[in-house]
């Protein structure tokens, strides 16, 4: 069984290099056109898709690789602030998904003018600033995949909006994800976790997912002491709430 898990990450860490030449190739073929002559339409609409799907392999790499880490017990505890947890998911999302408000939101820290430049695309940031500037002690990496895979399936069936939440709830980190889309029958609550079980198979939906991310969310919260929880019905969109014990600070001495 360590044998076979080791194979696994070893083949996913050597997928990595080849996922970064072809990314960073089509990057430079789409924005250096003084070097290899300009794009016709199609070619660009062409490129951009190998790009998308190049970043959207990198992160599956990346999350299976984190799975790997976190079956070998590897932590990585640090004090990190909610507001660059919060904008750098949002930022790495966004340049998958709309890659304008990605640009538009790219180093913007103050939460007044991150939460307008968001608002105008129909995504809530509700928060205080008090919580925004606030250090937790949680796993940057692991809390970022979490957040990541949530927001992807929110924007992935939002009608007009998305309403983010960041809160300290019984010196517990809360993040909340609220969608406005189609909704989960509770039928399927428990289903919706298990690996490769998607509810709505389409060819679009293969592009992006493989029924892997809630199921990986759902290990990593529960590596980490939390709770995934979900409120949702049919036609009522859907609510993931992610709450993560916050380790007490060591006392030094
Ligand atoms: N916000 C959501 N609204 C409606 N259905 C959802 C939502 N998030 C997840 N689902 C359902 O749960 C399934 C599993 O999600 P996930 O594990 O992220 O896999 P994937 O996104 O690759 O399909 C999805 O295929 C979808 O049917
Ligand atoms: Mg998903």
């Amino acid at each position: 069984m360590l044998q076979k898990n080791l194979k696994l990450n070893l083949l996913y860490h050597e997928l990595k290099s080849p996922l970064v030449v072809v990314e960073t190739g089509v990057t430079s073929l789409l924005s250096r056109s003084s070097l290899y002559g300009s794009l016709s339409e199609k070619q660009e609409k062409v490129l951009r898709r190998i790009q998308r799907n190049a970043r959207t392999a990198q992160l599956l790499v990346n999350d299976m690789l984190e799975l790997g880490c976190v079956q070998k017990g590897i932590i990585r505890e640090i004090p990190i602030k909610a507001s660059s947890i919060i904008s750098e998911v949002l930022e790495q999302v966004f340049d998958l998904t709309n890659h304008n408000l990605s640009t538009k939101i790219k180093n913007v820290i103050d939460l007044t003018r991150f939460q307008s430049i968001l608002a105008e695309d129909g995504i809530i940031v509700s928060t205080s600033l008090e919580i925004w500037e606030k250090e937790f002690y949680l796993d940057k990496r692991k809390i970022k995949q979490i957040i990541r895979n949530l927001m992807l399936n929110a924007i992935k069936h939002m009608k007009n909006s998305i309403e983010i939440t960041i809160k300290e709830k019984n010196s517990s980190f809360m993040f909340s994800v609220q969608d406005d889309g189609m909704g989960i029958s509770p039928k399927y609550h428990k289903k919706i976790f298990e690996a490769y079980f998607q509810m709505d198979k389409t060819e679009e939906n293969n592009e992006r997912g493989h029924g892997l991310g809630l199921a990986g969310a759902l290990i990593l919260v529960e590596e980490m002491g939390g709770e995934l929880l979900l409120e949702s019905d049919v036609g009522k969109g859907a609510k993931f709430i992610v709450l993560l014990p916050m380790p007490e600070k060591i006392n030094e001495g």
